[in-house]
């Protein structure tokens, strides 16, 4: 299931949005209906939260669009961003960068893939200016429905009918469903590091900025898998993947992984998760009247030890990949946790290199499988995701795990 915003601009074929909407529900998707001013002179925007079920956004400015939590996070959290239809006037907007309602400040404002349905007169849409403005989409990576050819509303025959709602929602299908390795697969990723609350002020913390973890979070989206991702307290912000769990601390951590992994093919514990936490965190912020002051600490559950020696009891459970991350002598203590975790693959990195671990856009790792290991040269964190994918993708065809199914 995904969260989609359905932009509805001002032309004819505003109605056909509606079928959009019921489309994108019957296939599970939460819908939220965005109306340019426009829009609304065409169609109510009561049918469309009727069919939704949720409010309107119809004006930015608009009291209660902005207190409302929902929509101020709703760049962060859709899955995929439609206009249907789009005007020659909206695509003008979205591709020069002006942002004057909530449908234009959305789009500059998301992450999320966009899918554009553009429906106008035939010679609107032949237009050299709407022509370069949609191809300064297309290279940005926007992508399209082509409109229909037929008799228009305006009168005119040719090319500018807003494109079949059936085939809106099919495109919206394969941008959210990718064909790819992992079609139907499903893939749950740990990222970040945790922060383990001393006082109501202070926690324990490390330098994770979760980066590794987003990467094989988009990656593994890119190539069709439905990917889960939790993620710790990072300020970089994860990728738009199907679903984000924000979580804090290992105990939050444990319980999100564990409540996901049962129904994944899949597991990457990318986390840098806390190894140890306060015992008793004090509940009022710990006075500075003593000179020494001692904490007491306890171990946090070891999730993916957790998963391997479930799997190793249960003889079912998803594919478990790990990473270790060390000092000294990566590759052996890589593979010693390979073995005690009872995991399939661990990707060991060297933390004590600056253009490696944690913090920046580089990684050197060496991937620890059932056949060995290998070492990677230092490259960007995308093409690392791409590389433990890989692997992840043939271990999968050699051992169909058993999990969900
Ligand atoms: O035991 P160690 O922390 O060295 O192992 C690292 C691997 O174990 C990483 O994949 C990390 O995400 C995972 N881990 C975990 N739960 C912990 C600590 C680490 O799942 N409490």
């Amino acid at each position: 299931m995904a969260l989609i915003a359905l932009g509805v601009t001002g032309g004819i074929g505003a109605y056909k949005a509606v079928e959009v909407a019921r489309g994108l529900q019957k296939r599970g998707h939460e819908v939220v209906a965005i109306m340019t001013a426009s829009a609304t002179r065409f169609v109510g925007p009561l049918t469309f939260e009727a069919i939704t079920r949720r409010r309107v956004i119809t004006d930015q400015f608009e009291p209660g669009a902005n207190a409302d939590i929902e929509h101020i996070a709703l760049a962060s959290s859709i899955n995929l961003l439609i206009v249907a239809p789009a005007t020659a006037n909206l695509i003008g907007k979205f591709a020069n960068g002006l942002a004057d309602d909530f449908l234009s400040t959305l789009y500059t404002a998301t992450r999320a893939p966009v899918l554009v349905a553009p429906a106008m007169n035939t010679q609107m849409f032949a237009h050299e200016a709407v022509r370069r403005n949609l191809e300064t989409l297309a290279a940005r990576g926007v992508r399209f429905v082509e409109p229909g050819e037929g008799y228009l509303a305006c009168g005119w025959i040719g090319k500018g009918r807003l494109a079949e709602p059936d085939e809106i929602v099919a495109a919206a299908e394969s941008i959210l469903h990718p064909a790819g390795p992992l079609r139907g697969k499903r893939v749950l990723v740990a990222a970040g590091p945790t922060f383990e609350d001393l006082d109501p002020v202070r926690y324990l913390g490390n330098r994770s900025s979760g980066r590794m973890g987003f990467a094989i979070a988009e990656e593994a989206e890119r190539r069709g898998a439905d990917v889960t991702l939790v993620a710790g307290p990072t300020s970089v912000e994860p990728p738009a993947v199907r679903s984000v769990l924000r979580v804090r601390g290992a105990a939050d951590m444990h319980r999100a992984v564990l409540e996901h992994a049962s129904a994944a093919d899949v597991v990457v514990m990318a986390a840098a998760v806390a190894d140890y936490a306060p015992a008793e965190p004090a509940r009022q912020k710990i006075s500075k009247d003593v000179e020494t002051l001692t904490l007491v600490l306890k171990r946090t559950p070891d999730i993916l030890g957790n998963l391997g020696r479930q799997r190793l009891a249960s003889g079912k459970g998803p594919l478990l990949v790990g990473f270790a991350a060390e000092t000294e002598q990566v590759v052996e203590r890589a593979r010693a946790k390979r073995e005690e975790k009872h995991v399939d693959l661990i990707v060991a990195n060297d933390v004590s290199r600056s253009d490696a671990g944690f913090d920046v856009d580089t990684n050197v790792v060496t991937i620890v499988g059932p056949e060995g290991s290998e070492s990677l040269p230092l490259q960007s964190k995308s093409r690392v995701a791409g590389e433990i994918l890989d692997r992840v993708e043939r271990l999968l065809l050699k051992q169909p795990v058993v999990s969900h199914s």
